[in-house]
């Protein structure tokens, strides 16, 4: 079953970060409200086949409460990417999503991430079919830009030739000025060019959106049928309730499910700095919030960021 018939538009979800949306993450968000879909941090394919595989393949781990899930990939050879979709297929993921649209510098020099733009069509046009043989009957879906230092129509439209299930536009360019401010009118054309060209491919759109009424708002606006939520639920965890505000001591009941959650599941194998990124989202926006970050942030391991919570608490 394709999942993404299964669902309501338009389709909300939590973009992939990395360090940010691991599995401990999205379930703390399921906890609250989970959106309609969520994805796992970039997974580098390379990485799954060579000696760092453990660490990699820790990305792919996820809890049957928050399917439906899609496993984003990274990487540059088209034989890592079938073997890395087959190994996705067989960990039960709803689909693959290939990304293309990673602007740091040391992803897009090796033509990887957003680098792709620029990258032999061919190259792309065979990384999309070795991830689709992997993936058996999983749908397909491409995360990008407008273009690489400019809005390049090209690019979208060669990526809607490929009948994809989803192509997500983030709405700023890779490099350049155009990638400092996001422009949502510029997928408008895009959606046009899906339509003239008579693809079923969906579109997302993706970039400062910070609540799900503007989520619904820019979709019916910029006619995209699904709009993915990234730093927004980073500030808010509880952004995909759709309400503005969230209680305060809940919020520091969430950040102690946090904390043990990640305890549980990553204990010291996994950076403790990547969990205290997280105490702006549960401590902010009250009087001496700053003041109480301060000291959260002065905290050496998981067990003295717990009790710093649990005063709070008390
Ligand atoms: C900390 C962080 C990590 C990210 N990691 C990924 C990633 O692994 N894969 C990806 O496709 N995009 C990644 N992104 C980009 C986001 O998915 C999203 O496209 C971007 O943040 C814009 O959306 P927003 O304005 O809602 O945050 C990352 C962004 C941030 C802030």
């Amino acid at each position: 079953m394709n999942i993404y018939g299964t669902f309501q538009k338009p389709i909300i979800s939590l973009a992939p970060m990395e360090d940010v949306t691991d599995t401990v993450f999205r379930q703390i968000i399921t906890s609250i409200q989970k959106p309609d879909l969520f994805y796992t941090e970039f997974v580098n394919v390379e990485g799954i086949y060579n000696t760092g595989r453990d660490k990699v393949i820790r990305r792919l781990e996820y809890d049957v409460c928050e399917k439906p899930i899609i496993a984003q990939l990274w990487g540059i050879k088209p034989d890592n990417f079938y073997y890395a979709s087959r190994f996705v297929q067989s960990l039960g993921f709803d689909g693959i999503d290939i990304n293309m649209g990673c602007s740091k510098k040391n992803v897009y020099s090796k033509y990887t991430g957003s680098g792709m733009i620029k990258a032999d069509r061919g190259l792309v046009k065979e990384i999309i079919e070795s991830t689709r043989e992997g993936g058996g009957d999983l749908p397909i879906s491409v995360k990008t830009r407008l273009g690489w230092d400019d809005y390049d129509m090209e690019w979208i439209k060669f990526l809607l030739e490929q009948d994809l299930d989803v192509l997500t536009i983030h709405c700023r360019t890779a490099i350049g000025f155009r990638s400092k401010k996001i422009l949502w009118s510029k997928i408008l054309p895009c959606v046009d060019l899906r339509d003239t060209l008579g693809k079923k491919t969906l579109i997302f759109g993706n970039g400062e959106i910070h609540s799900v009424k503007q989520a619904n708002e820019y979709a019916k606006k910029y006619r995209v049928d699904g709009v993915m939520i990234g730093r927004g639920a980073i500030d808010r965890p509880w952004v995909f309730t759709g309400k503005d505000d969230f209680p305060l001591l809940e919020s520091f009941d969430l950040f102690k499910k946090h904390i043990l959650l990640f305890k549980e599941k990553w204990g010291d194998s996994k950076d403790f700095n990547k969990l205290k990124k997280f105490v702006k989202s549960y401590v902010s926006d009250f009087v001496g919030s700053q003041e109480i970050r301060r000291e959260l942030m002065e905290t050496k391991n998981i067990d003295e960021l717990l009790s710093g919570v649990e005063k709070l608490l008390s």
